[in-house]
């Protein structure tokens, strides 16, 4: 019996070095030597009762000592294992801090959402209200109700693409003017930004560009309200010093109309090559509302008179952000919308 007890001692020895490569197949042998009911450690105390009464007590004894001896071997391989399997877990989970850190492109708004909305920004800030008109609209709206009947030369001014002989895009966001107005009853003040179309193109046109509409209707407003609000915006957006100049020109709803200038901001007036050597780059359309564009909408024109401007906010930026080309704002070219940033 003895030399059974020493044969399984170094069964476990040996078992331990040629298989025990885990905590699981330590485990495995472990239950082989020490399951209460399997193990072969236990298969021995069954062989007591073939054992002469006066050494049972002896056996019994070595037994247990092998029982413990064996129990302390396998607890101290299962704390070996598990080190070593935690090991092997740092080891495959490790990082590397001190890896440059993964670079995040941070994008920004449009150049033309920039613009539109420091314009939202300035004109709001002088109490006007948004209204978003839709990019369909009717002869009536887009021309008629302008004052700009059918076969009047004007209608040349503005190349229209026309959807149907009723309906069309709309070539300017004045017709936002005939939706308020007949909506409306003054005081108005309004502004109204969004797409256009006329079927132009090259360096300085696009198709589809976008305008800022600005209307007010109120008792005894003038030119002089006009000339004020735009100085404001200028100031704005072009800086401190610059200021504005209106030209007599010509639009069938505005009576009279002009053609607004803003101090060249490049060279102070001086003259360079943004201003052409005048001094003076042109901004703007604007007026004052004619009066049968306000008795169409059905507002007393002799009681009220109105304002009105269309402000380009493509020019506007290209002027401000010295952008030579439109196309640049719809070519969608990261590299180019980069750099054109107030941030
Ligand atoms: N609608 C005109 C244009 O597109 C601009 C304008 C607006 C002129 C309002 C006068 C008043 O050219």
């Amino acid at each position: 019996m003895n030399e059974r007890m020493e044969q399984i001692k170094q069964e476990i020895l040996k078992g331990i070095e040629e298989s025990a490569t885990s905590r699981a197949t330590a485990f495995e042998l472990r239950k082989k030597f020490l399951d209460s009911k399997t193990g072969e450690i236990s298969g021995l105390m069954k062989e007591m009762r073939n054992i002469a009464p006066e050494e049972r007590a002896d056996f019994g004894k070595k037994v247990n000592e092998l029982k413990e001896w064996a129990m302390n071997v396998f607890t101290e391989l299962d704390e070996k294992m598990k080190e070593k399997e935690l090991k092997a877990r740092y080891e495959s989970e490790k990082i590397d801090v001190t890896m440059p850190a993964k670079e995040f492109e941070s994008g920004n708004l449009h150049p033309i959402t920039q613009m539109r909305n420091q314009l939202i920004d300035v004109f709001g800030s002088m109490g006007f209200e948004i209204y978003e008109g839709t990019e369909i609209e009717n002869d009536y709206y887009n021309f008629t109700a302008l004052n700009i009947p059918k076969d009047h030369p004007a209608r040349d001014m503005q190349d229209t693409f026309f959807l149907s002989p009723e309906f069309l895009l709309r070539t300017q966001t004045s017709s936002g003017q005939i939706h308020v107005m007949e909506n409306k009853k003054p005081p108005i003040k309004i502004l109204s930004p969004g797409k256009v179309f006329r079927s132009d193109d090259d360096a300085t046109h696009s198709p589809m560009f976008t305008q800022m509409e600005g209307l007010v209707v109120d008792e005894k407003i003038t030119l002089c309200d006009l000339k004020g609000m735009l100085d404001v915006f200028v100031q704005k957006i072009y800086g401190e010093n610059t200021t504005t100049r209106l030209r007599p020109s010509y639009f069938p709803f505005t009576e009279p109309s002009v053609e607004v200038d803003v101090s060249c901001f490049e060279c102070g007036g001086k003259g360079c090559k943004l201003c052409k050597g005048t001094g003076w780059i042109e901004i703007l359309g604007a007026g004052v509302v004619n009066k049968k564009v306000l008795e169409n909408c059905g507002i007393d024109s002799e009681k009220y008179s109105g304002l009105a401007f269309g402000i380009g906010i493509e020019r506007t930026a290209m002027l401000k952000y010295g952008i030579n080309n439109i196309k640049l704002l719809f070519e969608s070219d990261v590299k180019v919308l980069k750099q054109i940033s107030d941030n």
